[in-house]
């Protein structure tokens, strides 16, 4: 069993050492928020991620999981060093990677002899070998090993991988890397580090292609009347296209997926190719928060002043508390940029988002509303009270911007539905 090092305790650091931990490993994450720190040392997690509390209670209880604030802390007796820092935007859209050196400077000075730094972290292509530049050490190899977590199910993701990929030019490091994965059953790819961090930026790109081209068949279906539902499934069978990330939306957000694109962009056209394609897959995602928009103001007649707006969901996706570069908190700033007076309810954020205070309860944003905005798929939602809600609203109209709801049965209500896509 290893001693690895894991620096952030944000999802994807948290997420790492706490698996890393249950694997057997002897983990110990640090952090440069000393109150987060405090926090995670009386077992508080915080964030909302399934299962994750679980294993660190259970790692802290038998000794194989501690938190400590700082990087060199955590090095100092580690075989392995994981980088888990944030890689936010930059200006030019390009990712920023001042916390990855900042973190490098830190660890250079103190990693014990032939240990190994592994970037988690989504890195433009060549970070591998920046970040060996700025640790400075002979004796210390960088492998990349992109993680590939879905909030909401990431513990899972990580001790159930699809693949599990490993970049390094140097062929110990890499099987040192992957022996970490005792006990994970999944193909390991051992490649170049270039590759490697090629292989998560296209991934994330592929899977928002997937959701921009099926919220464009969306708007094809609006208008030539087709259902967007029949479409997809009729589509899906057919094996090279499969039924996965082809649900039509309000559009896709998120942690990842708007700075992961648009990174990918600039690292493509640095490189001097115009990668118009990713593109035009970004640009049908803003105008998806448009069109919902558009769908909201024409459900109220046409215009958005002054009227008032209930709104369920404010989270990226459902089963988060996540509201970073949140689809949901788009369309609301829009709504009120219009005019529109915005109430809105979500099961995991209590705290203010998008400028207003988020309701206690899914009915009380119903009150008085002329129409209810759906923008999260929190299940709990279909299963509401639909005539106590008609009753509440000044007029029972619904946008559902997952196409969560039962149609027919908010018909039968006297509700009128506007879906996406059907
Ligand atoms: C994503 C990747 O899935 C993961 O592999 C990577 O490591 C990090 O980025 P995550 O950000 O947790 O994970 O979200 P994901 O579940 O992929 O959803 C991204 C966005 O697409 C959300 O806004 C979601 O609502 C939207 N989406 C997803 C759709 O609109 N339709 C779909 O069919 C799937």
């Amino acid at each position: 069993m290893a001693q690895i090092a894991v620096i952030g305790a944000g999802y994807v650091g948290l997420t790492t050492a706490a698996c890393f931990s249950s694997l057997g490993h002897d983990v110990i994450c640090a952090d440069i928020d000393e109150g987060r720190v405090a926090r995670l040392q009386r077992g508080e997690i915080p964030i909302v991620e399934s299962g994750l509390e679980a294993l660190v209670r259970e790692g802290m209880e038998e000794g194989r999981l501690t938190f400590v604030v700082g990087a060199k802390a955590a090095a100092r007796q580690s075989e392995f060093a994981y980088l888990c820092v944030p890689t936010p935007q930059g200006d030019d859209g390009s990712a920023d990677l001042s916390y990855i050196q900042a973190a490098a400077r830190q660890i250079g000075p103190v990693l014990p002899s032939e240990a190994v730094v592994v970037n988690k972290s989504t890195v433009p292509v060549g970070s591998t070998h920046a970040v060996e530049r700025v640790l400075g050490r002979d004796d210390v190899v960088v492998v990349s090993n992109p993680e590939f977590l879905r909030e909401g199910s990431a513990v899972h993701d990580f001790l159930n991988p699809d693949r599990i990929v490993i970049g390094s030019d140097d062929q110990s490091a890499a099987v040192r890397v992957a022996s970490l994965y005792i006990g994970v059953t999944a193909p390991i790819i051992v490649t170049d580090p270039a590759s490697a961090e090629t292989i998560k930026y296209v991934s994330n790109a592929f899977l928002a292609t997937k959701i921009s081209f099926v919220n464009a068949v969306a708007a094809v279906c609006e208008a030539v009347g087709a259902d967007v539902k029949d479409v997809v499934l009729g589509m899906g069978y057919d094996k090279r296209i499969g039924h996965e990330f082809l649900r039509p939306g309000p559009g896709w957000g998120g942690s990842c997926f708007p700075k992961d694109s648009r990174a990918l962009v600039h690292i493509a056209e640095s490189a001097g190719y115009p990668f118009d394609l990713l593109r035009g897959v970004i640009s049908v995602n803003e105008d998806q928060f448009h069109r919902v928009v558009d769908k909201v103001r024409a459900a109220v007649g046409g215009s958005l002043a002054g009227v008032k707006v209930g709104v369920w969901g404010l989270t990226f996706k459902a089963r988060t508390d996540d509201t970073r570069d949140s689809p949901a908190i788009r369309i609301v700033e829009l709504l009120t940029e219009q005019g529109a007076e915005v109430q809105a309810y979500d099961p995991a954020v209590k705290g203010s988002a998008a400028g207003l205070e988020p309701a206690a309860d899914p009915y009380s944003v119903c009150d008085g509303a002329e129409v209810l905005v759906v923008l999260t798929e929190w299940d709990e939602f279909r299963w509401l009270d639909f005539d106590k809600v008609a009753s509440l609203m000044a007029a029972p109209r619904v946008v559902d911007g997952r196409n969560l709801l039962d149609k027919p049965a908010l018909e039968r209500r006297g509700f009128s539905y506007v879906g996406i896509g059907r």
